[in-house]
């Protein structure tokens, strides 16, 4: 699918820079951001330039591992079979990446795994310095420096090269099995931006809109503005009209008169993190989008690749919601102030729709059905 032209997320490791499109200046201006520091790939999510949960996930793999390229200052491997200060210098760097936003799963689930890689290779390298002595050690040549610092780096690299390679692969096959759900000239809905801005590439609930864009699909898109940060008009809309797919923007409180007029066939949603009973949390508004579905009996599909789904989590009680700033309520988008000062605001960025308002999860190794405790477990070992 050769539909849009733009990249989300991208290391350039000659220069040692994550290039971010900057999705805040959308879709007035195309900026890429070049981020070299680990406090720039920080604001960067936190401030949403990068998001949309695969996209924070690769976003802070890649920044982890800038955040040892780009430090010269990694001291001497002291014979033990391993360099002590990068652990050091990997929790820094994880630890503030994993503080940037707190309800995506995929950030946690990325800088673990990158986590795991950094162990691993330690684990091979003391090994290896014990069974040769005090000579070198299984694929690092230690205490020459630059020798492990480079392996160190190519493994790390490699990880988060993986990251984003395995989420465009995922999001490939959940744009297949999604579109095997949908028939053509169909009308859809989509809450927030779960495309493919929020992801490598094709996006999660997007994927088979895009899918079936190529096979003549005809579908009419209608997306939700979704209030306050207006993913659905600036983001949403922007890439699909891009695309040239029929698309539709309507605030969010429409969505109940387009499903009553027999507008919409399926809503598609994306989700950041899934519990193990299947409550999916998305951003703020899916849940009611979910009761609207099924109170106007219209199938309502979430879309996760599997680092979206939390089997720690028990349910969507155990989803921490992240709450933003008031001023995103009272100001942001508007030339003057709308609410009085001082007015009490709250701002939950996200909310948990409840697995029993979901028809099936879409998945990269295939579809989930309720009972989701028992099918999602399933797939994950399949
Ligand atoms: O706050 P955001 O814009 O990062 O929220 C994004 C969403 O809620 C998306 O629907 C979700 O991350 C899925 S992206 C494939």
């Amino acid at each position: 699918v050769e539909t849009y032209s733009f990249e989300p997320v991208r290391l350039d490791d000659q220069e040692g820079v994550l290039v971010i499109l900057d999705q805040t200046l959308l879709p007035n201006e195309t900026k890429y951001l070049r981020l070299a520091v680990l406090e720039e790939v920080w604001e960067a999510i936190r401030r949403l330039r990068v998001r949309g949960a695969p996209a924070i996930g690769i976003a802070a793999a890649y920044g982890a591992y800038l955040a040892l390229r780009n430090n010269p200052d990694w001291g001497l491997g002291d014979g033990s079979g391993w360099p002590r200060e990068v652990e050091t210098l990997f929790a820094t760097a994880k630890n503030r990446l994993a503080s940037a936003r707190p309800t995506a799963v995929n950030l946690f689930w990325a800088l673990d795994r990158m986590d795991s890689r950094l162990k691993a290779l330690k684990a091979e390298s003391v090994k290896g310095m014990e069974e040769r002595g005090k000579t070198a050690s299984l694929g690092l040549s230690l205490g020459l420096g630059a020798g492990w610092r480079k392996d160190i780096l190519a493994a790390l690299r490699d990880e988060a090269n993986a990251i984003r390679n395995e989420d465009e692969a995922a999001c490939r096959s959940i744009g297949e099995h999604g579109l095997s759900l949908l028939k053509k000239g169909w009308g859809l809905l989509t809450h927030c931006n779960a495309g493919a801005l929020a992801t490598a590439r094709y996006g999660t609930a997007l994927a088979p809109i895009y899918l079936g864009q190529e096979r003549d699909y005809g579908f009419k898109v209608f997306a939700d503005e979704t209030r306050p940060l207006l993913q659905g008009a600036r983001l949403t809309a922007w890439e699909l009209s891009q695309a040239g797919i029929d698309v539709t923007l309507i605030c969010d409180n429409m969505a109940s008169i387009v499903m009553d007029e027999g507008k919409i066939n399926a809503v598609l949603v994306g989700c950041d993190r899934v519990a193990a009973n299947g409550d999916s949390a998305n951003k703020i508004g899916t849940s009611g989008v979910a009761i609207l579905a099924a109170h106007y009996g219209i199938p309502f599909y979430v879309h996760a690749p599997f680092s979206t789904i939390d089997f720690a989590c028990v349910d969507g009680d155990d989803i921490q919601i992240e709450e933003r700033a008031a001023e995103e309520v009272t100001e942001k988008w508007y030339s003057r102030r709308m609410a009085p000062l001082g007015v009490k605001v709250y701002n939950p960025a996200f909310d948990v729709t409840k697995a029993n308002l979901i028809t099936a999860i879409i998945t990269e190794k295939g579809i989930a059905y309720p009972p989701f405790s028992l099918s999602l477990k399933a797939l994950a070992s399949s």
